[in-house]
């Protein structure tokens, strides 16, 4: 049959990696004659983008992709699962016929190839070497003029994969090792991207401060420096960091970049050094402090973000206490807070569950409630500041008023309209309601 007539939609899960590798997919999709469904209800191929990194997510995926089954299936169409849980239990559920198709993440930026010759034959059905020839770049010029939902804002991938084995962890198990994409053709689409009218870009990667340690190019304060530097770029983003390699260097970029975002994602993982140690976080309590001083003195107004998993095998209450404690010294603007999850192929899953449910769970409300608090009485400190926002849309309460984020990526309501979107306005802060700030342009 031909592709033209052939329809697809994606689902994706997980992080911003898979929120990226959706648009490479729907790019090779479309350039192999497949067109994009309205909706999933119609589509023809249903690709499901998936995460493994904690059960939850595994768990979600396989009921949404159960119950599109008998649909699809009365369409006579096609499943196909993409990203980390095809890699991971892919050559599991092709074989009980849960999907049809699977595409692990060196391939998926070729699917639309890959879809046409199995329509073809359907003859092979699995896609999932890990040869470094097997692995399709993620800088790709024609991706200059697609839009994120931002349309000034675009993610740019510098590196795939991870070189570090957080115990913990089946990330680098699924991506396979670090790749970092050469600096010279980072330069590039950058440049691409601002003379295209991008004004504000976020650098991806597992964790971006090993940036070209697997190839020998430029180390990334130095790629940093770089993008920073390309005319008209508003604001510069990095996700994510990792202590270990949060070099001085990085700070001293900061400081000297004023588009370089002061609002730097960290995370901590637990406050207990032997928590951490048990985790193969490769770096203490103490280290993360130093590096919070380090910010500190040297960049004045900064916000910081973390990661942190409670209920590790053999975290004690007191160890629990320590990462409490961390979390009211060094008090986050914000924290990504989630419950141990045991991922078979990852050395911590030899310890076994050393917790009930109940006690991680306990413990994840009790953080969750510290951090609720910090967070609120951080945005009341903004109160009376004058800060820039960059407006990203009509408020969702009312449609005379817009939100736009901070250079410190809080949120805030102003009066306004649609012409604002994607404007940099100057405000002051005058209140705060719930967890949203609102204040008043000035001129
Ligand atoms: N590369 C990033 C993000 C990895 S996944 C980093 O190193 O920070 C995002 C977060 O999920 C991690 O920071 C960690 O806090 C959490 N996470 C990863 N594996 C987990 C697991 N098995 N159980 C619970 N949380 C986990
Ligand atoms: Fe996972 Fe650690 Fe790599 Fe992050 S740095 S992806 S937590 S192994
Ligand atoms: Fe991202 Fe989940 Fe894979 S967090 S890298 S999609 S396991």
């Amino acid at each position: 049959m031909n592709n033209m007539s052939k329809s697809f939609f994606i689902e994706t899960f997980g992080c911003q990696m898979n929120k990226s590798d959706s648009e490479l997919m729907r790019f090779s999709l479309e350039n192999s004659g497949f067109t994009l469904a309205s909706d999933e209800g119609s589509a023809d191929i249903l690709v499901f983008n998936t995460c493994s990194v904690r059960e939850h997510a595994e768990n979600r995926a396989l009921s949404r992709i159960r119950s599109a089954k008998s649909s699809i299936k009365k369409r006579k169409g096609l499943i196909i699962l993409t990203g980390c849980m095809a890699q991971r239990i892919g050559k599991q559920l092709a074989s009980d016929k849960t999907v049809d198709l699977v595409i692990g993440p060196f391939q998926s930026p070729r699917i639309g190839e890959i879809v046409a010759q199995f329509l073809d034959d359907r003859d092979r059905n699995i896609y999932l070497s890990q040869e470094r020839g097997d692995f399709e770049n993620r800088i790709d010029p024609k991706l200059a003029h697609s839009r994120d939902i931002l349309p000034w804002h675009k993610w740019v991938t510098i590196t795939h994969g991870c070189n570090n084995l957080c115990s913990y962890c089946i990330v680098p198990r699924v991506r396979g090792p670090l790749i970092s994409f050469s600096s010279e053709l980072i330069g590039e689409y950058v440049r691409l991207l601002s003379d295209s009218g991008i004004t504000e870009m976020t650098l991806l990667g597992q964790n971006v401060n090993q940036y070209g340690m697997d190839s020998g190019d430029i180390p990334f304060h130095k790629l940093l420096m770089k993008v920073s530097e390309v005319d008209s770029l508003m604001r510069v983003n990095f996700l994510t960091s990792h202590p270990k390699d949060f070099d001085d260097d990085i700070i001293d970029v900061i400081k000297d970049h004023d588009n370089i975002s002061r609002s730097i994602h960290l995370p901590l993982q637990s406050g207990s050094n032997r928590i951490l140690s048990l985790m193969n976080r490769k770096y203490t309590i103490e280290h993360y402090m130093r590096i919070i001083e380090k910010i500190d003195r040297l960049l004045g107004d900064y916000a910081i973000s973390t990661d942190i998993i409670v209920g590790f095998p053999g975290e004690t209450e007191e160890e629990f206490h320590q990462t409490l404690r961390a979390v009211e010294k060094i008090r986050f603007d914000d924290a990504f807070m989630y419950a141990y999850s045991p991922r078979e192929g990852t050395s911590a899953y030899n310890l076994g569950e050393l917790l009930t449910r109940e006690e991680k769970t306990d413990r994840l409300k009790t953080l969750i409630a510290l951090q609720r608090d910090i967070s609120r009485e951080k945005l009341r400190s903004r109160i009376n500041h004058t800060e820039e926002i960059i407006v990203e849309r009509i408020s969702k309460k009312s449609a005379d008023r817009v939100m736009g984020k901070t250079f410190l990526n809080h949120p805030v309501v102003i009066p306004g309209k649609g012409d604002d979107i994607g404007e940099k306005i100057k405000i002051k802060i005058l209140g705060l309601r719930g967890t949203t700030l609102y204040g008043n342009r000035i001129a």
